[in-house]
């Protein structure tokens, strides 16, 4: 989900002016990052702030396009107060000149990021982000129980 300036292209330019485009990582797109999106635009929400920014989230995989948040990630983050709305995409080489940042939920995702754009300065593992009595890796809470999703939550809502 988008907010704010709608607009199909971020030219360099305003790339360099504005730190205000974020794109959120992970497998699937239907776990992690539609959750690190909606906690963002929950937060920027809270403090008023979502105007001019855009939060996206996107997959490396192909696995679930087009479907909405898995159901478990949605339930626990609604516990929260936080809807996650998105549906799964795919991300694409055009990602890395339209967004500010992009943050991978782990390393893998991280490494499947730097063969489609290359290393560049604005790709961060969302670790990066905590400090160290976090893990490295937010888990892929996908084949795990409800502990899992919570993790996620926590972790997303620390950083
Ligand atoms: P996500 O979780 O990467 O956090 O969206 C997963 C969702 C689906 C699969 C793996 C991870 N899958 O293998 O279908």
């Amino acid at each position: 989900m988008s907010v704010g300036d709608e607009s199909p292209q971020a030219t360099a330019n305003e790339r360099s002016q504005n730190l205000k485009r974020v794109l959120f990582v992970c497998l699937g797109n239907i776990c992690r990052s539609p959750a690190a999106e909606g906690v963002m635009l929950h937060l920027l929400k809270q403090m008023e702030l979502q105007r001019g920014f855009e939060i996206d989230s996107a997959g490396t995989s192909s696995y679930h396009i087009g479907e909405p948040a898995d159901r478990r990630m949605r339930k626990a983050a609604r516990q929260r107060g936080i809807e996650l709305t998105s549906r799964a995409r795919m991300v694409t080489d055009k990602d890395f000149q339209r967004f500010d940042l992009i943050v991978a939920m782990d390393r893998s995702n991280y490494d499947q990021l730097v063969r489609i754009g290359g290393q560049v300065d604005h790709l961060r593992l969302l670790s990066d982000f905590l400090d160290d009595v976090w893990p490295t890796d937010v888990p892929d809470p996908y084949f795990g129980g409800d502990d899992g999703f919570e993790m996620v939550l926590d972790m997303l809502q620390a950083a």
